[in-house]
């Protein structure tokens, strides 16, 4: 039996060696901003997902708020009081933001050097992989099976963002009720943003105008690339948005802040 070669990465144009480059302005700056910012939420969302509430006993929900990282709340009587429910909905998320096609070039270059930046060389170790067509990275391709589950969570924070915003038969616009909506509204641009989605409207068709229903999957793909531009930007935008919402709800919970509030 014949062994299959393990297939080189091509060198690429940029100069050999880890961070050779003849760029001369601070390429380094983004992948660290990234590297800072994705790995301090990463470590706030797993504390207050895994430690915040099982070890220091602080709620999750107050005031009719539900912190975006418990929802949908699954609580069945037997879960002991050591298991955090983020657990059962949380690899949803997460799992999603690990396998984004922007993320992945994000993290790449700030966690793996992979390369670093454009045109700035990599560990020449880099060379022996076989890229997303072997494991473990091959596992990035199940981004679109996150996505379609993406959207459970998704409409389970609009049903919260609104509950929030009611309380009896009054409506209360509090600022922490505020705070879910534009999450919940970042959070849905982020996914009506992926690159997936936007080939799963758009994708595998060859005439546009061939028919009413390739007509409207036109229309669609028009609006998903429009979105798709700034994919980016929700991103980062609906990552901080998520973290602060949680913070706000966690500090009204344990008393450290207050929710003013209009209420008719
Ligand atoms: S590519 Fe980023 S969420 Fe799909």
């Amino acid at each position: 039996m014949t062994a299959i070669p393990t297939p080189i990465k091509p060198a690429g144009t940029a100069p050999q060696g880890m961070g050779a480059t003849t760029r001369r302005e601070a390429w380094w700056r983004e992948p660290l901003v990234i590297a800072v910012g994705f790995g301090a939420f990463i470590v706030y969302s797993l504390f207050s997902a895994l430690v915040w509430g099982p070890v220091f006993g602080a709620p999750y929900e107050a005031s009719g708020y539900l912190s975006p990282f418990f929802s949908p709340l699954i609580r069945p009587d037997w879960l002991p009081s050591w298991f955090s429910p983020a657990i059962l909905i949380l690899w949803i998320p997460l799992g999603f933001r690990a396998t984004c096609y922007y993320y992945r070039k994000a993290y790449y270059r700030a966690y793996f050097a992979d390369p670093p930046g454009c045109a700035v060389g990599e560990p020449t170790i880099h060379r022996r992989y076989a890229l997303e067509a072997a494991f473990p990275f091959i596992l990035q391709n199940v981004h679109r099976y996150f996505l379609y589950l993406a959207f459970i969570p998704l409409l389970f924070l609009w049903q919260d963002a609104f509950l929030a915003l009611r309380q009896g038969e009054s409506w209360r616009i509090g600022l922490i009720g505020v705070v879910m909506v534009v999450n919940v509204t970042l959070l849905t641009g982020y996914s009506l943003s992926c690159h997936s989605l936007r080939h799963l409207v758009g994708g595998k068709i060859d005439c546009f105008s061939c028919s009413r229903g390739a007509l409207l999957r036109y229309a669609m793909w028009q609006r998903a690339t429009w979105l798709n531009i700034h994919h980016m930007r929700w991103a980062w935008a609906s990552l901080i948005s998520v973290a602060v919402t949680d913070l706000l709800i966690r500090l009204l919970a344990i008393g450290a802040i207050a929710d003013p509030a209009l209420r008719f």
